[in-house]
């Protein structure tokens, strides 16, 4: 080798090196900016630039989570967030002093076609507000519930001067067995968490007359997805594949079912969508609607 060839050889491994060493510095800094790594994509529209790696593992925390969640015992779940020392009636406060029970009665009247002769039974009554309600306007109307501290604040705040008295059953919804056969039913404001709805439909259709009717309220899925959209910082987690809603920090697993899949299970329980509303004042359902509301009727 001669020494006017070994000169910008050296050159070149100088010139190699600092390449390296920059390389090194700078990749951290361009991965973080995301913008040119094959490995990453925008995952909503919103534009959140998220790795595929990190998605991935996002999810596997989330069903983690469920798993231990569905092997928690079944008193920290819902009936612990109902009784006595759970915090439902804290949380809702406010939404409880400030809801319209009068309005609330009218629509039920006015949706399921009530009559003062028939019996009325209000599905997961809590603390009885729309039962009394109804009551007060000579309605015969009865609650079940399987949370026993809503039940007894209901007794309590029953009209005992009243011609019909109201009864409260304790019972979870999937296995109701009531003596009395009820001609109109509503499950007002539901919360369907960690509830089996097939099995529960077929529980209510046992405990409807034929030809009876039965009014569900329940959250939009499709509002839930907006809301989830602009409110990133939740507790809650939205699993798109089982149309699901995982509450983490309650412990919950929250179904969302699709009309189709209400329609379903709702056949195979001998009832029938009549009507299919979006909020308390009688408009059409859409993916706009705060809530999902289905007028059924027992037809088999
Ligand atoms: C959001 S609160 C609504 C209560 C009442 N409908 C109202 O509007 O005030 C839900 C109610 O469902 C009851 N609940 C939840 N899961 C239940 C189940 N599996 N069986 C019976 N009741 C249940 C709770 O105890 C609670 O009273």
């Amino acid at each position: 080798m001669t020494p006017s060839k070994q000169k910008p050889d050296l050159v070149y491994k100088f010139m190699a090196l600092i390449a390296v060493v920059a390389c090194i510095a700078l990749a951290p800094k361009c991965q973080k900016q995301g913008s040119t790594h094959p490995r990453q994509t925008r995952i909503n529209s919103g534009g959140d630039l998220v790795p595929y790696d990190s998605f991935d593992r996002y999810v596997r925390f989330v069903y983690n989570r469920r798993k231990e969640i569905s092997m928690q015992p079944k008193s920290k779940g819902t009936k612990y967030y109902y009784g006595k020392r759970g915090t439902y009636l804290r949380e809702h406060a406010q939404f409880l002093h400030e809801a319209n029970l009068e309005k609330d009665a009218s629509f039920l009247v006015k949706a399921l076609g009530l009559k003062k002769r028939q019996f009325t039974l209000d599905i997961a009554c809590g603390q009885g507000r729309h039962v009394h309600a109804l009551a007060r306007r000579g309605y015969s109307v009865d609650g079940v519930d399987f949370s026993d501290h809503l039940l007894a604040l209901a007794k309590k705040s029953t009209d005992k001067t009243l011609k019909h008295r109201s009864m409260f059953y304790r019972s979870d919804v999937s296995k109701l067995a009531l003596k009395k056969r009820y001609n109109r039913a509503y499950w007002f404001f539901s919360d369907l968490a960690n509830i089996n709805i097939p099995k529960t439909l077929m529980a209510i259709s046992r405990n409807l007359e034929v030809g009876g009717r039965f009014l569900l309220d329940t959250d939009n899925v499709f509002r839930l997805i907006r809301y989830l959209h602009k409110n990133k910082k939740t507790d809650f987690v939205f699993n798109a594949q089982r149309l699901e809603l995982v509450d983490v920090r309650h412990g919950l697993v929250i179904p969302y079912p699709v009309v189709p899949m209400w329609r379903e299970w709702l056949n195979q329980a001998g009832l029938r969508i009549e009507r299919v509303m979006g909020d308390y004042q009688f408009h059409p359902y859409t993916a706009l609607s705060p809530r999902l509301i289905l007028i059924i009727k027992k037809t088999a």
